[in-house]
């Protein structure tokens, strides 16, 4: 039996749940012949209660020790200063983190390129979103849709049933879904983060995070929601990316959505594509949360030890001639 090393940046609400992933699946590892121990926990306050034991939190750590990374802290610089010397080291890195990988991507690509980080749980948390658009590399992209924001869909659903946008916010924070800063989430610029990674995955590596337009749910009011339901309709916060005059466009926005549209229809995230010759398909399931997040994590570290190179970024081909729909936009 090997052991393996694991340095987890971050005891929240991913990392306290990762470690109790890794605890229950331990004869998952054994199974694929390793014996995992964690070297420690970084957090910034270690006499916060949480499900760790108190002996593994750090506020410092030699991750120079470790086989591999796992960061779920957030932020960007933070995480950099920490990952960049390990991954320098070529310690792999396993991360749930899609502002570092949106915004720092020039200090983080060539690991990517070189197959050393893993992120299926940057988007859509534990649901494949990377690992399904991978297999779409047999057809041509010529659209995708998704609603990517747990915390603005739960705000939504929840006003939607008459709770007050306040109410659903605090709620979403109190289950975990939210961003250390919910204005990230209110504001449409996770999903932006999130949109910047599937595009680099499918159209383009060098895919700038300040070329997604992103507009958030902070304007919508419970008036506007119910009338869009009169109307047979809903209202979702949606990524898309597209072709339009010879060019991807990334748009984060509100949407107005027939109700039979699979996008208004999903109960929890998901990713809708259109490609050729493929057709169209579509993946749903949560997109937030520990639990959901820390599958996510552990399926990248299963994928590590079972010897697959981390999720590379795509070449860039131009949009096809077929141009790609914004969906009809909402007041
Ligand atoms: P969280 O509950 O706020 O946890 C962050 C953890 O990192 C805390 O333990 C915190 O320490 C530690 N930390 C933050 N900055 C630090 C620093 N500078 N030095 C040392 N420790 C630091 O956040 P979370 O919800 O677990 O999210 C973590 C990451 O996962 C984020 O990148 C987020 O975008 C991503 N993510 C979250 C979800 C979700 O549903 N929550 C889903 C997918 C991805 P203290 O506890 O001492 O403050
Ligand atoms: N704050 C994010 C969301 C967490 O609500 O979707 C998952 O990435």
């Amino acid at each position: 039996m090997e052991e393996l090393k694991i340095a987890l940046l971050g005891g929240g609400t991913v990392g306290s749940a990762f470690y109790a992933l890794v605890q229950e699946r331990l004869e998952d590892f054994q199974a694929l012949g390793f014996s995992p121990r964690f070297l420690g926990v970084l957090v910034r306050d270690k006499g916060k209660p949480r499900p760790i034991p108190p002996e593994l939190l750090c506020t410092h750590m030699d991750l120079l020790q470790a086989d591999v990374v796992v960061e779920a802290m957030g932020g960007v610089e933070a995480p950099l200063g920490w990952v960049r010397p390990a991954l320098e080291a070529g310690i792999p890195l396993i991360t749930a983190n899609k502002a570092l990988l949106a915004e720092a991507w020039e200090a983080l690509r060539p690991f990517a390129e070189e197959g050393l980080i893993y992120h299926e749980a940057s988007v859509m948390a534990g649901t494949p979103a990377l690992s399904f658009l991978e297999t779409l590399r047999g057809s041509r992209l010529l659209e995708l849709h998704g609603i990517l924001n747990g915390t603005t869909l739960y705000i939504l659903q929840e006003m939607e049933k008459g709770r007050t946008y306040r109410e659903a916010l605090l709620e979403a924070q109190r289950l975990g879904y939210a961003e250390a800063d919910p204005t990230l989430d209110v504001e449409g610029i996770d999903a932006a983060h999130k949109l910047t990674l599937l595009a680099r995955l499918l159209v383009d590596p060098a895919f700038p995070f300040p070329r997604v337009e992103a507009q958030g749910i902070t304007r919508l009011t419970p008036n506007l929601l119910q009338e869009a339901q009169a109307q047979g309709k809903r209202v979702r916060l949606v990524a898309s990316l597209f072709g339009e005059g010879g060019r991807w466009r990334a748009v984060v926005a509100p949407r107005l959505l027939p109700q039979d549209h699979p996008l208004a229809q999903a109960q929890g995230n998901i990713l809708w594509v259109r490609a050729r010759p493929l057709g169209e398909a579509f993946v749903t399931g949560p997109g937030a949360g520990g639990g959901a997040t820390a599958s996510g994590l552990l399926a990248d570290l299963f994928r590590f030890l079972s010897g697959s190179l981390g999720h590379l970024p795509a070449p860039a081909p131009i949009p096809p001639l077929a141009e790609g729909t914004p969906f009809p936009g909402v007041e």
